[in-house]
């Protein structure tokens, strides 16, 4: 048995806690506040907010740990790597994990270690810094840490520019924002896990959201569109990412869009952590056989691991959105799972629960996740299984 500390008790992190503790070991966990949910699942916990370095490795000294993770989160990766480093445990190079909360100093990396950029990068330092730059068009503008898409805005139209800054600046935190080429084509999600000087790209995923009326139509698919060519070219991008970033530890997820122009990977966007939506928690594991979380518990102790993917199957999931109401009744649905190429379902409503009209995931009734021998077949089965769950999930509608 072995005591680990994981930096962060936000719901990103439970996850880890949880499985440290499925796999034996002791759990700790630093947050700053009480009442954090990853609190109730650990062993013990200290308030110390997440980027109080000394604090925290004041914590893991007293307990003696033997390794310590973060989980879903690049905010608490500088303190993993600095408590990590000063007790000699694996981890992430310091100033690799200094940068993670960066878009701006990522992309920068990549561009200067000469990944596909197709133009220029360049931060702007404030507001009184914009009139310092050219802007052409078409561009996108960004806030250097931001996420899930806070900030971001696509300006094809000169008309436009002045407005799309000051939207950037609206969603920075620190007030710095930044410029990069507008790349237009076919957007994927790219899983990859870093361990001995390997990098293994997990997946490639096709996502596909339209609006139908009042509700999105919303699947996630591994492979989907992607030929054996640009497999491999997408391979070789992320390696050389990788690289450039000097990832030597752990899962890191890119957005990638592939160009209509000349069919090339551009990488816009990389979270040095494991990809959310069930990519790293369902969707690797049942299309390749691999668990990246308890490899990243295994990796922090200093344990071996094989990080090789086992198989290859065609997942799809979609996600369970349907029109607003209430959910008046939930039948027993597990039976279904192994049915109709079902392999997993996860809802998170119960009965009683309103859905809302969508807006974030925290307004789904779940995921349905189907396999397929094929990217296609594999959607169409989630497609249906959505369809087939509207008999278990009954929502009276408003
Ligand atoms: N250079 C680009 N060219 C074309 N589209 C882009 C570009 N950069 C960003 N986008 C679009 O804007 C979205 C959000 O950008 P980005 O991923 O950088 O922000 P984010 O805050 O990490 O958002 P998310 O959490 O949704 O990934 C992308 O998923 C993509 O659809
Ligand atoms: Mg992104």
């Amino acid at each position: 048995m072995s005591r680990i500390l994981v930096i962060g008790a936000a719901a990103y992190q439970v996850p880890a806690i949880q499985r440290i503790r499925e796999l034996g070991h002791e759990a700790y966990c630093v947050d700053y506040k009480e009442g954090q949910p990853g609190f109730a699942y650990a062993d013990s916990h200290r308030i110390i907010d997440v980027r109080d370095k000394e604090g925290c490795l004041k914590y893991a000294q007293e307990l003696g740990i033997d390794g310590v993770l973060t989980w879903g989160a690049t905010l608490t990766l500088e303190t993993a790597s600095y408590v990590a480093s000063a007790m000699a445990l694996p981890t992430l190079h310091m100033e690799t994990a200094r940068i993670a909360t960066n878009k701006y100093l990522i992309r920068k990396r990549l561009t200067e270690k000469g990944l596909n950029v197709g133009g220029e990068v360049f931060a702007i330092m404030g507001k009184e810094d914009v009139e310092n730059h050219e802007y052409r068009v078409p561009f996108v503008v960004k806030p250097c840490d931001g996420s899930g898409s806070k900030g971001v805005r696509i300006v094809i139209d000169e008309k436009d520019v002045k407005a799309a800054i000051q939207y950037a600046f609206d969603g920075a935190r620190n007030g710095e924002i930044y410029v990069e080429p507008y790349v237009e084509g076919k957007e994927f999600s790219v899983e990859a896990f870093v361990c001995n000087g390997e990098v293994f790209v997990y997946s490639i995923v096709k996502t596909n959201f339209e609006w139908k009326g009042i509700y999105p139509e919303y699947t996630q698919t591994t492979y989907l569109g992607i030929s054996k060519a640009m497999e491999t070219a997408i391979e070789e991008e992320v390696k050389k990412a990788v690289d450039a970033l000097n990832v030597t530890f752990g899962p890191i997820n890119f957005d990638l869009i592939i160009s209509d122009v000349n069919g090339k990977p551009y990488i816009i966007d990389v979270g040095i952590r494991n990809g959310q939506n069930l990519l790293a928690s369902h969707i690797v594991p049942y299309s390749r056989g691999v668990d990246e979380l308890n490899n990243s518990i295994s990796l922090c102790l200093g344990h071996n691991i094989d990080a090789n993917p086992k198989k290859k199957e065609y997942i799809s999931s979609r996600l369970l959105i349907y029109p607003p109401g209430e959910i008046k009744e939930i039948k027993p649905y597990k039976h279904l799972i192994g049915q109709n190429h079902i392999v997993d379902i996860i809802l998170r409503k119960k009965s009683g629960d309103l859905l809302p009209r969508y807006q974030t995931k925290s307004d789904i009734c779940g995921w349905v996740l189907t396999s397929g021998s094929t990217p296609e077949d594999a959607l169409r089965y989630s497609n249906d299984a959505w369809e087939l769950l509207k008999e278990y999930i009954i929502i009276k509608h408003v």
